[in-house]
């Protein structure tokens, strides 16, 4: 039997600014997947990371199922109801359409999903981001699967010894390559460095079996206008042949930069932390990461073990909050702002076009 893993996620609406969603709408979500448990659905996790709902659900109708598709759309068309009527901000964000006609791809919604044949004790990580985008994932998944400083599984464990396969995709060019590891890291960390363009969609033993997936939707490539940050997901699976779960995290312990924060617009440093602490306050931020691991069999979850709740990271995120700190202090000034081809769909493109006939030659 092959088993499903899909994340859908959207941004439908949050108390207080794009801070939080809601129990009730959670609950909501947990009680429309409930009602499909042992039908649709194997089994089901329903999260939040900030103001993103997500929606982990298990089944064996494979990658792109319509049923699959059309509950989750349907669950956040409710849940947008539901944040209206409560006055919610931005209730609906990340629903672009009405056409729904069967996939959630190209509609807004992120989508992370991998078909496997369990392992006899299957193990996964299920990331979850809020006010950042998907290329945020290309350090930490190039750390976990090609770095032997982060993994040392691919120095000690002869089943990760070939390495990994990295498909890498060009957000703005609609077009993938395929990277060998560790034979063509160089060329991978060439495209992957480039953040504003390159996401690492999958990566793959050398054997061919999925080892992770992420979101990749661009929102605002899809809308054409700034809507919010597409605060990808992404699944990892861990253990046996694959980086041990301590191997998945690691990354995380030490902080990095990213695009995204307030406005979608500044760049900053990314904080793990429990789903309780997933509040992304602080000018909207710092951006927040969780990591959930479960284990699951014939599609049953056992878990998850909130990763990042463990005082393990407090360092890093005691480190994360100097670096908001030190990058906050810039103020509108770049490197904290993003240059300006990164913030295309943002409001700042509207006034250097006001300003553009006030130039003169020099
Ligand atoms: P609005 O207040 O106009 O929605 O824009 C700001 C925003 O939501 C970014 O946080
Ligand atoms: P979200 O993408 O999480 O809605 O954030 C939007 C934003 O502009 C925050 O400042
Ligand atoms: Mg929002
Ligand atoms: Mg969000």
């Amino acid at each position: 039997m092959k088993t499903t893993i899909s994340i859908i996620k959207a941004d439908i609406g949050s108390v207080g600014g794009h801070i939080r969603m809601t129990e009730d709408i959670l609950d909501m979500c947990r009680s429309k997947l409930n009602d499909v448990k042992g039908d649709l659905l194997i089994d089901f996790y329903v999260t939040r990371c900030g103001d993103d709902v997500e929606l982990l659900m298990t089944h064996t109708r494979g990658v792109d199922s319509k049923e699959i598709h059309s509950l989750a759309w349907n669950v956040f068309k409710e849940g947008t109801e539901m944040a209206k009527d409560a006055g919610l901000y931005a209730a609906g964000q990340d629903l672009l359409s009405d056409a729904f006609s069967g996939n959630v791809r190209g509609m807004g919604p992120g989508i992370a999903e991998m078909e496997i044949e369990e392992r006899p004790a299957e193990v996964f990580v299920a990331f979850m981001a809020d006010k950042t985008e998907a290329s945020a994932f290309n350090l930490p998944l190039y750390e976990m699967f090609a770095d032997p400083f982060t993994t040392s599984g691919l120095v000690l464990d002869p089943k990760l010894h070939d390495g990994f396969k990295f498909e890498v995709h060009d957000i703005k060019g609609s077009k993938k390559i395929i990277f060998d590891t560790p034979e063509e890291s160089y060329d991978l960390l060439a495209l992957i460095g480039m953040t504003d363009r390159y996401s690492i969609k999958r990566i793959f033993k050398k054997s061919g079996e999925i080892a992770a997936v992420a979101s990749t939707e661009k929102v605002n490539l899809i809308a054409g206008r700034y809507i919010g940050k597409d605060d990808p997901a992404m699944i990892v699976r861990a253990q046996s042949g694959y980086p041990a779960t301590g191997e998945v995290l690691e990354p995380f312990s030490k902080p990095f930069l990213i695009a995204g924060w307030m406005r979608g617009s500044h760049r900053g440093p990314l904080m793990p932390v429990s789903q309780e602490d997933a509040n992304p306050t602080r000018f909207d931020g710092p951006p927040r990461i969780i990591g959930l691991a479960f284990s699951m069999k014939n599609g049953v979850l056992a878990g998850p073990i909130d990763t990042f709740s463990d005082v393990s990271y407090d360092r890093a995120r005691a480190k994360t909050n100097e670096l908001a700190d030190f990058m906050r202090r810039h103020g509108p000034f770049q490197p904290h702002l993003l240059p300006p081809e990164e913030l295309e769909y943002a409001t700042l493109p509207d006034v250097t076009k006001k300003l553009a006939d006030r130039f003169e030659d020099i």
